[in-house]
């Protein structure tokens, strides 16, 4: 700040704001939620001058460098002057640096200094004038032509100044903003992401009369009552006699023109509230036949709130979108609108591969559009307030949002909950965003942070919020994580994070449940979807929870040439990455990449969809387990039942269309039905005939809808009609060859020898270890047992009959001796079938796999398979895929987790074919019964070798795993292990399949 010492004795305060937790801003204006999109404004996005310094005591250098704002530096190119080198840096828990609250390192602090002119009209001489700032970690200084204008804290919140009398209308005015990285306020900011210095929303100046609109609050209830409370200031301080508001509300017969609640102000001048420097007014009506606002029924109404002079002429005006709705609580139950709705919600993070923590308004629709169409009806905004066109993009496409405070202690959670010193700004953090927020109808629920115990601090913060806003409730994890009943005022939900299923349905609970963080997405996981709402949809208090989280954080890094080691930042050519994989020369960089220590590695990379937005899996499996109609068979199985499952709206957005088979399809016409209602449907008996058994109805949406185009899937519940019991050799079409073909060849070890394959049948019990295998220990305990590196012994070969039997022994370590018997009887034309059985020891207590494993030759590229499918599936998250016959090319099989790992699998799987170029050989293959198959172009021990996807080298051959049977995928890097069920255990496993040529 401009040093501006006094002459006189008066000593002077020396202040370093990064060092003040006392201090969360000064001379900042009161958060509001004024919108004045059409107020005369300066945009100050785009080139300023630019010094990064390795302290925020340095010395400036007397040249600049250029860079954009909004931008994060770690992540941008620019001339760093001063050799600062500022990478990101991610971690978790774990604080960057070794200093202890409140003060950051004395040593290293990288500060970036912004620069640049602004011409400010002649025009606004005379009026008000502001600068906003969308958003700046940690710390933010601001200067106008040398003028210390202001200091603003919290990284994820605007800060506005007052800057009238440091502006020059009709000059070009010098604008400096300078923000200090690492502060006292750098402990609040612990969030699980990485770490980013810069301003990363936008920046302007803007005019108001010096009368002006200082805040609108807002209140709308289905029944039609609308409430504005207005706060009026003026510039000069005193306020002009004679002020008034007034509202126009657009609904569909027309503007309401809505007058101040005169009985409001005579109360208020009654009983000598009124105040010469801040003027309170309400506008209050009764709004007819309003269609109430809901995630699924997301109606708005256009308001403008305006402040009159004397005159009668507008000083100030305010726009916004009303939603008319309720949220209360009610016993065990969250009503929306009088319903008790469900929580389809999924954790967001801020976040972009390229930008860092910069993400523009089209990125966020991308966002909210595809959760949208993966069946999402909520966000938690983890763990700050979003860019607050989130927000009105919620309020537009539907989507309930539990808006959270910039606030984790995670490294010393204990210590900062009730340090008093920070009092002030866990108030400051929850109170701002209240202000900014409380008008959009898609904020439902208040949380006051993440991961920051529970201490006087919160009690103080909800205190706040609880008489601010008596309109929502509050939720806190922290309060309830111990002990879920235990008294306490800062939740009215029971948010745990990562409870077993088990756990939630201990109950009863004596408040809504609904898990603030579950399922955790990292890598090959989000098993047990289906279960957990199972659970929630049959237990009374549950009401949902948020997948831990959207997106895979994985920063594009460059590998090669000019900057390699550096994100690729903003600049990155457009093909650098496409489908969620990078180009050659280019990473998805987790921790530790950009030589960040200490780091957390990829836990970064736990989200639904990887870091292009390429959806994972598992966006497919939540779409159907949230599809908005429900099929059944009746019990008589001669006709389907329909349910609305949804709890506003009706079918009418749907349309349908039965498929069975490759190609059978018929139209469905979808009952028109009331939320919770069912209707019984003819079956399409056209189609019944049809060999296959597994009905589909694919219901589409029956429009262009804002979040998705007409014909985009919506769910596609399945029944089955009948099962096939024909035994393998019939359903392979074969015969046994004639006794004595001799066709099965072997080598010395006992191994196949076909010229289809270019490794043998073996047996197998290794995956590459998911995140969730490694995270949750299990991985190492199939390390230490040896599964990864089985040593296999031929114990003898012999035949019976027309088949070989091949017997061998693989040794554990320290686990015992597994027993493996191949029968290999040969079928007519080179194909052969294959019986085979495991003995596993005892000690083998818990296994990823135990099947088969071969690679094929060269040039097959296309897999045909009947079972479940187009997507990836695992036992335990199958319930986004049909049965039916799917094709897909097999690079195309494989997901690109961020850390390679076991991928590609399909679940259910009764045979498939891989072939190439017409005229090549291809192989057919059919199990006994549906077992897991994979096909992939990388082994086992190739994915658990790789650090990166980037590493892995496609064999032009396919491996091929047939599981006898494969572990679930579970939650455990964070959370439940997949459920019993799901484990493969010791004992004897039995499997047989036919490989024909084609
Ligand atoms: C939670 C936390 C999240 C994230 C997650 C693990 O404990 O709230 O921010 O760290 O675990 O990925
Ligand atoms: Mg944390």
């Amino acid at each position: 700040m401009q040093d501006r010492r006094p002459a006189s004795a008066e000593p002077a305060v020396p202040i370093d704001p990064w060092d003040a937790p006392e201090l969360t801003g000064w001379r900042r204006l009161p958060m509001h939620a004024v919108v004045r999109p059409d107020a005369p404004r300066v945009p100050l996005d785009g080139r300023w001058r630019f010094q990064l310094l390795p302290t925020p005591r340095t010395p400036l250098a007397d040249r600049w460098a250029e860079t954009d704002v909004p931008g994060c530096w770690t992540v941008q190119d620019f001339e760093d002057i001063h050799g600062v080198r500022d990478l990101p840096h991610y971690t978790n828990v774990t604080m960057p640096f070794p200093d202890l609250p409140p003060s950051p390192p004395a040593g290293r602090n990288p500060t970036g200094v912004y620069e640049r002119e602004a011409d400010v009209p002649a025009g606004w001489a005379g009026r008000r004038v502001v600068l906003h700032v969308g958003a700046a970690e940690s710390v933010l200084i601001a200067h106008v032509n040398g003028t210390a204008v202001g200091v603003g804290k919290d990284s994820h919140l605007a800060s506005e100044f007052d800057v009238t009398h440091a502006v020059r209308p009709g000059e070009r005015n010098t604008v400096r903003l300078t923000v200090v990285k690492w502060s006292d306020a750098t402990f609040l900011e612990d969030q699980d992401q990485w770490w980013h210095g810069g301003i990363t929303r936008s920046v302007h100046l803007y005019a108001t009369d010096a009368l002006h609109l200082a805040d609108v609050g807002i209140t709308a209830v289905p029944g039609g009552t609308l409430d504005v409370a207005v706060r009026v200031r003026s510039g000069e301080g005193v306020l002009p006699a004679g002020w008034s508001v007034s509202g126009l509300l657009c609904t569909p017969d027309g503007i309401l023109r809505l007058p101040a609640d005169e009985a409001f102000a005579r109360a208020n001048v009654a009983s000598e509230r009124v105040s010469d420097f801040l003027g309170e007014a309400r506008i209050r009506a009764a709004v007819p036949g309003v269609r109430p606002w809901t995630a699924e029924t997301p109606h708005l109404y256009d308001l403008t709130v305006r402040l009159h002079r004397a005159d009668g002429s507008v000083a100030d005006e305010s726009r916004h979108r009303v939603g008319f709705r309720s949220v209360e609580i009610s016993g065990a139950d969250l009503l929306v609108n009088g319903v008790r709705v469900y929580f389809r919600g999924v954790n967001r993070h801020d976040f972009h591969p390229l930008t860092g923590r910069v993400v523009g308004a089209e990125e966020m629709r991308a966002d909210l559009c595809l959760l949208k169409r993966h069946g999402f009806n909520a966000v938690r905004t983890a763990h700050y307030p979003p860019d607050p066109a989130l927000l009105s993009l919620a309020d537009e496409l539907g989507l309930y949002v539990v808006d959270e405070a910039g606030i984790e202690t995670h490294d010393h959670a204990h210590e900062l909950a009730d340090d008093p010193r920070y009092l002030g700004a866990f108030t400051d953090r929850v109170a701002r965003m209240v202000l900014r927020d409380r008008n959009h109808p898609s904020v439902v629920v208040w949380s006051l942070g993440n991961e920051s115990d529970y201490g006087a601090n919160h009690d103080a913060a909800a205190g706040w919020l609880r008489r601010t806003d008596p309109t929502r409730p509050v939720q806190y994890e922290g309060a309830v994580k111990d002990a879920w009943e235990e008294a306490q005022s800062a939740s009215d939900i029971i948010c745990p994070m990562y409870a077993s299923i088990e756990e939630i349905t201990s109950g009863p609970h004596s408040k809504p449940l609904i898990l603030c963080e579950y399922s955790h997405a990292m890598g090959n996981s989000n098993g047990s979807l289906a279960e957990y709402w199972r659970a929630i949809e049959s237990t009374p208090g549950l009401q949902g929870g948020f997948v831990w989280e959207f997106r895979d954080h994985g920063i594009l890094q460059r590998l090669t040439g000019e900057g390699a080691g550096r994100p690729a930042g903003p600049d990155a050519p457009a093909d650098a990455y496409a489908d969620g994989v990078t180009a050659p020369g280019y990473r998805w960089a987790y921790g530790g990449d950009f030589g960040d220590t200490p780091h957390d590695g990829a836990f970064c990379a736990d989200g639904l969809v990887l870091p292009d937005r390429t959806p994972k899996p598992a966006m497919a499996e939540h779409r159907e387990i949230a599809a908005p109609l429900r099929l059944e068979l009746t019990p008589d199985r001669r006709e389907a039942r329909i349910t609305n499952r949804q709890h506003f709206a009706g079918l009418a957005w749907l349309s349908a269309r039965w498929h069975i088979g490759d190609s059978g399809t018929a139209p469905a016409r979808l009952p028109d039905l009331a939320p919770g209602e069912s209707a019984v449907v003819p079956l399409p008996t056209s189609l019944l005939p049809h060999g296959d058994s597994h009905l589909t109805l694919r219901v589409t949406t029956a429009r262009d809808l804002l979040w998705a185009p007409r014909g985009t899937l919506v769910c596609a519940p399945q029944v089955v009609l009948a099962e096939d019991h024909r035994d393998l050799l019939t359903r392979a079409g074969a015969v046994l060859a004639a006794d004595g073909a001799g066709a099965v060849e072997l080598d010395d070890a006992g191994l196949l020898r076909h010229p289809l394959l270019t490794a043998p049948p073996v047996l197998t019990l290794w995956r590459a270890p998911t995140d969730n295998d490694e995270w949750g220990g299990i991985a190492a305990r199939w390390r230490a047992w040896g599964l990864h590196a089985l040593e296999r012994t031929l114990v003898s070969v012999g035949r019976e009959g027309a088949s070989v039997v091949v017997r061998s022994a693989y040794a554990t370590d320290g686990a015992g001796t597994v027993g493996h018997e191949q029968v290999l009887t040969p079928l007519p034309n080179g194909g052969l079938l294959v019986d085979e059985t495991a003995v596993l020891p005892d000690a083998l207590t818990d296994l990823p796999r135990v099947g088969t494993v071969f690679e094929t030759v060269a040039g097959l590229d296309t897999l045909e398979w009947f079972g479940r499918g187009p997507g990836e599936t695992y036992p335990d998250r199958c319930a986004g895929a049909t049965v039916g016959v799917h094709r897909a090319a097999v690079d195309a099989l494989f997901t690109p987790y961020l850390r390679p790992q076991e991928s590609g699998g399909r679940h259910d799987v009764r045979r498939f074919t891989l072939t190439g170029a017409a005229a090549g050989p291809g192989i057919a293959v059919h199990l006994d019964v549906p077992r897991q198959v994979s096909v992939t172009r990388y082994r086992a021990a190739e994915l658990t070798a790789a650090a990166h996807h980037d590493e892995l080298v496609p064999r032009a051959t396919c491996v091929v795993n047939l599981d006898a049977a494969h572990r679930g995928v579970g939650t455990a890097s964070c959370g439940p292990d997949t459920l019993p069920a799901y484990r493969v255990g010791p004992g004897t496993h039995r499997w047989s399949w036919t490989l024909q040529p084609i």
